[in-house]
Formats: structure tokens, sequence, C-alpha cells
């Protein structure tokens, strides 16, 4: 994982995107920014995705991924629209591999200690514990991560600014992942400056629990 392991592990959050007009791709990564988080996951399930991650990626400051990676042939057009990590919701050998091939971070998700020990296996050092509130929470993720030593998580699925001090508490803990500070609806409505005032209350969270 190298540099982006380093950068998540400072910025200790990941604001999952969604995003249905390109256009909102600047602003979006602008307004986060400016919250002081400059990361973005851009999940790869809509059809402005591609574009929004080229917008963004035009950004040398911003913390650049993919998500809702499914297939391997996703990691060649993410990496090349811009991407510097992928993310997958469940562990995909075949997605490893490419990103192994490629030469691009990855972080697979996983649900059970039989997937992590899965990611072990194939030498990666990084996953994503999804979807981290309906499969027990923060409770579940330390009973999880206990036998896999070195194993990092990044908690995602159902986080948000009141549970979110839960995850970052445990030493497993990477940086925990959400939309709950851009999420969909917000950047439709192109409410930039609540964004950026939800993402500041997220940064001040990690503040106060690091
Ligand atoms: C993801 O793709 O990681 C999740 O959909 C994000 O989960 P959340 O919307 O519950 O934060």
């Amino acid at each position: 994982m190298g540099e982006v392991s380093t950068l998540l592990s400072t910025m200790r959050l990941v604001p999952v995107i969604v995003l249905d007009d390109a256009a909102d791709a600047w602003p979006l990564a602008q307004a986060l920014k400016a919250g002081g988080l400059p990361c973005a996951e851009v999940t790869l399930r809509t059809p402005a995705a591609e574009e929004a991650l080229r917008e963004m990626a035009k950004d040398a400051d911003i913390l650049l991924g993919a998500g809702t990676v499914l297939r391997p042939e996703q990691v060649d057009l993410a990496v090349k629209a811009g991407a510097k990590f992928i993310v997958t919701p469940g562990y995909s050998a075949a997605v490893v591999e490419r990103c192994r091939s490629v030469g691009v971070p990855i972080i697979p998700g996983v649900a059970t200690p039989t997937e992590v020990q899965q990611a072990l296996e194939a030498g990666v050092d990084t996953v994503k514990f999804f979807p981290a509130e309906s499969i027990g929470g923060a409770r579940a993720l330390a009973a999880i991560a206990a036998p896999f030593g070195d194993m990092r998580f990044v908690p995602t699925g159902g986080i948000t600014a009141a549970n979110v001090g839960d995850y970052l508490a445990l030493p497993s803990v990477l940086a925990a992942g959400g939309s709950w500070m851009a999420g969909r609806d917000l950047v439709r409505a192109g409410r930039f400056e609540e964004i950026t005032r939800l993402t500041s209350e997220a940064v001040a969270i990690v503040g106060a629990a690091s």
C-alpha cells in the first residue's frame, strides 16, 4: 500500500462518493479539501464515475481512489482515469491480481475471517470491512481482527459521525470509510457548503479520537 497507506493513516477517513453528474466532481473535491479532507473514493456505480475520476485527478492534492470495482478490466479503466488506489466491496482474487500486475494499491472487501485469510495469502495488507455496521460494527471488527496481527482494516458501511470514533479507537483500523459527509443527495442538490461543514465535523472527530 506504501504511500497511500501513509496518507490514509494520517487522514483516517475515506469519503465514499456516488456522483450522478461529472460536473459535480470538481466542486465536490474542493468542498472536501476545504473541510480538511483531501481524499475521495469515487464509486464506479454511475455512468458519470469515469469522467468524475478524470476531473478529480486534475487536483494533485486529492488522494483519489476508485470504489465498487467489480471486474479486473475496471482496474485498468480506473487507473487510466487517475485513481491511485482501488477498493472492492467483496474479495475478488481476479481484481487483486490485476491490481498487483498494474502496480496499484488494493483494498479488497472482507466480511469474515475466511476472507481476511484469503487476503493474507494474496499478500494484501489492508482490507475493507464491509458492510461494517450491518455485520456487527466495531465490536465484530475487533473480534475478527484479533487473530490477524498486522492486517489493517478500513471499516465502511453505515458509519456516521456518531459511531466513527468507535472504529477509529481500534488499533487495527487504518481509516474509516463512509458517505455521510458527502451523501449522494447533498451532491445532487449542489450543497457543497454543507459537505464542507460535515467534512470539518468528521475531521474534528478524528482529531479528538487520536
Ligand atoms: C461503500 O460503497 O463503501 C458503501 O456503500 C458506503 O457505505 P455508507 O453509504 O453506508 O457510508
